[in-house]
Formats: C-alpha cells, sequence, structure tokens
C-alpha cells in the first residue's frame, strides 16, 4: 500500500482522542541518510535525519498533522501559533487543507524569507510582532485561553505526540535506537518529543545532544536570555515553553545540552552542502555540536551510531547563502568567453 502519512502509521502509538480527524500532508518518512565522509572523519557511523523533505519543509509537519487533525475534530474554526517561520509556514499548510482560518505571528524582521512565503503563499493570516517570539508566544496563549481559538505550538500536547513519530522511524530504519541522537534546540519541543519517543518505542535509548545557539542559549545558561540573537533565526528564543523537559532529557538519557558559535553554525552548514545536504542554519547546529564536542575530546565517537536531525531545509533561508557567498560571475553568450572562464 502506498504511503498515507504518520497518523495513519503510527496512530497506535499515539495518545489523540477519538474525536480526531485525519488531516495529512504525507509527511514524515523522512530519509536517514548515511554519511561516509564525516563517519571516517569522526570514527563513527553517522546518519542524517533529513526532516527538511517533509511537505513544508521542516520537521514541524509531523507535529502539525496531530494538532490540526485534532483541532478539526473538536471543531475548531481557527489556529493560531507564535512563530520563527516554519511553525508558521506548517500551520498554515495543514490549516489550508483543513479548511480552517490561520493565524501566525512572528517577530518583525526576523523570519527567513522562504518560511515567510510558505506561510503567505498557504493562506495564514501573518502578523508581525514588534518584539521576539517569545513575546509572540505569549500573547497567543492569552488569546488561546480568552477565546475559542486553537493554539498549535508545541505547548499543544498533540504537537508532542505527532513529533514522536521521528525517534519511531529512526528506530524502524535502525533496528533499534541510535547511541547519540543530535538536534537543534530552541522552544524545546522537539528534544521533548524525541525523547518521549525512544521512551515509548522501547527499542532502546539514544543520549542526547541538545545545541542551541551562542546567543539564545538559555537552557546553557541556566536563566532566561531577554534579547535573544543569532543568525540561526529558528533558534532565536530565549524563554523555551519546554525548557525543563529538554533539561530533564538531556540528564535522563546521560547526555547534555551546550551551545555553538553563529560562526560554528554558518561553517557546519557548508560542511553538510559539501555532502549534498544543504539545510538551513538551525539546522546544522545539532553537528556544529557533536563536531565541537569531538574537537574537544568530549565525545567518544568509536563505534558509535550516531544520527543528527536536520530540522528544515536549506530553502527556507537563502538569503543566507546568497549574502555570504560572491554572486555568480556575468559573461557574454559566446563560447570563447565560457572557456576563457572555465579554464579547460
Ligand atoms: N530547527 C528548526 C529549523 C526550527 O524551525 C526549530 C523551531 C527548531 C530547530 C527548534 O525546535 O523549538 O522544538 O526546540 N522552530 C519553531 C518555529 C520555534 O516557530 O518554527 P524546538
Amino acid at each position: 500500500m502506498t504511503y498515507q502519512g504518520l497518523i495513519h502509521r503510527y496512530g497506535q502509538y499515539l495518545d489523540l482522542p477519538a474525536h480526531t480527524k485525519t488531516i495529512s500532508l504525507l509527511e514524515g518518512n523522512t530519509p536517514l541518510i548515511p554519511m561516509p565522509r564525516l563517519s571516517a572523519e569522526l570514527g563513527c557511523e553517522l546518519f542524517i535525519k533529513f526532516e527538511g523533505l517533509n511537505p513544508t519543509g521542516s520537521f514541524k509537519d509531523r507535529g502539525m498533522t496531530a494538532a490540526i487533525s485534532e483541532a478539526v475534530g473538536r471543531g475548531a474554526q481557527t489556529v493560531i501559533c507564535a512563530s520563527t517561520g516554519n511553525t508558521a509556514a506548517s500551520a498554515a499548510a495543514y490549516a489550508a487543507r483543513a479548511g480552517l482560518r490561520s493565524i501566525v505571528l512572528i517577530p518583525e524582521g526576523k523570519v527567513a524569507a522562504g518560511k515567510l512565503a510558505g506561510a503567505i503563499a498557504y493562506g495564514a493570516e501573518v502578523i508581525q510582532i514588534q518584539g521576539s517570539f517569545d513575546d509572540a508566544l505569549s500573547l497567543v496563549v492569552e488569546i488561546t485561553q480568552k477565546t475559542p481559538i486553537a493554539l498549535v505550538n508545541s505547548i499543544n500536547p498533540f504537537r508532542i505526540e505527532g513529533q514522536k513519530t521521528g525517534a519511531f522511524e529512526i528506530c524502524d530504519d535502525m533496528g533499534s535506537a541510535p547511541d547519540w541522537l543530535c538536534l537543534p534546540v530552541g522552544n524545546a519541543g522537539n528534544i521533548t518529543s524525541y525523547w518521549a519517543g525512544f521512551k515509548q518505542y522501547q527499542k532502546g535509548l539514544p543520549q542526547i545532544l541538545g545545541v542551541q545557539a551562542a546567543g539564545a542559549a538559555p537552557l546553557v545558561l541556566g536563566h532566561p536570555v531577554e534579547k535573544p540573537e543569532t543568525i540561526a533565526t529558528a533558534i532565536r528564543i530565549g524563554k523555551p515553553a519546554r525548557g525543563e523537559e529538554a533539561l530533564e532529557a538531556a540528564h535522563e538519557s546521560n547526555g547534555r545540552i551546550i551551545a555553538v558559535s553563529d560562526e560554528q553554525i554558518l561553517s557546519t552548514q557548508k560542511i553538510l552542502a559539501a555532502e549534498g545536504v544543504w539545510v538551513e542554519p538551525a539546522s546544522a547546529a545539532g553537528l556544529a555540536g557533536l563536531l565541537a564536542e569531538s574537537a574537544v575530546g568530549k565525545f567518544e565517537a568509536k563505534g558509535k551510531r550516531v544520527v543528527v536531525v536536520c530540522t528544515g531545509h536549506g530553502m527556507k533561508d537563502p538569503s543566507i547563502i546568497t549574502e555570504s557567498f560572491k554572486s555568480p560571475k556575468i559573461i557574454p553568450a559566446s563560447y570563447d568567453a565560457l572557456v576563457d572562464l572555465v579554464g579547460v
């Protein structure tokens, strides 16, 4: 039978109410890509779980199929979220599919072009907040407490249910859980979901390396960050809603949460692209953390199976690339000019 999406495939493992009415874009089922060159360098067996290949280009679709399916089944007509961009695009797409109104609040000027375009294309009402993601999140929490609008941020437990499927897929593909799982941490829904998923699926438990951007690293610093700043705008978050659970996941798994600099994030984005895997900056954080730990001898790689979750596609944030690279050369439309330039 052809693939029918995550609720169809893993619904029996997801705690969704009986009224849930499946809304799917055939999300999930993303590839676990072997990385032979990096594996050889690190002395481990490294795989990328490429979540950029979901229908709207990020892992958010896993949670959104569950959250929107529940909301529709309960009769919600409008959904809302705060977002650094990917949640907005995903909520907009699934709401469109379900025939719901969607409203998304984003931090003014801090959302990558591909995400904003997606949210608009799928028909969301996009509102820019003169403040941070954290400010936007407080606003959507308040409005959903006082009105019938449904909240689809990862505070919504059904988002977590859906996102557990990332862990299930990895276990199914590998036969058991890897030794390490590395992933970026922003609002901390994904790390919470993966840990819950691995615990539930009972195919072994990985150690978890959660990675924040140095300018937005409340879980590393141990206190909220009032003015988070990082080039990885997806994880530009100072007060993660599920911060406690993220710390618990790191602790219980015998792993840790660390921070990497924007420079480390950008250089790792290039390393991944050089392997044919183009991810947005935030999505490079997991591997950046692993490389940083390995460089200082804090990662015992030998013989280990390591999965790095790359959460969003590079096409989400094209300007990062075009701004940091020289623009393509221009020549006349002549063979001689081409040969001259190519140097053959
Ligand atoms: N990577 C990407 C590409 C993201 O968009 C996000 C979060 C994360 C990692 C971190 O995941 O929040 O579960 O810890 N993006 C949210 C959004 C905040 O609004 O799209 P998290």
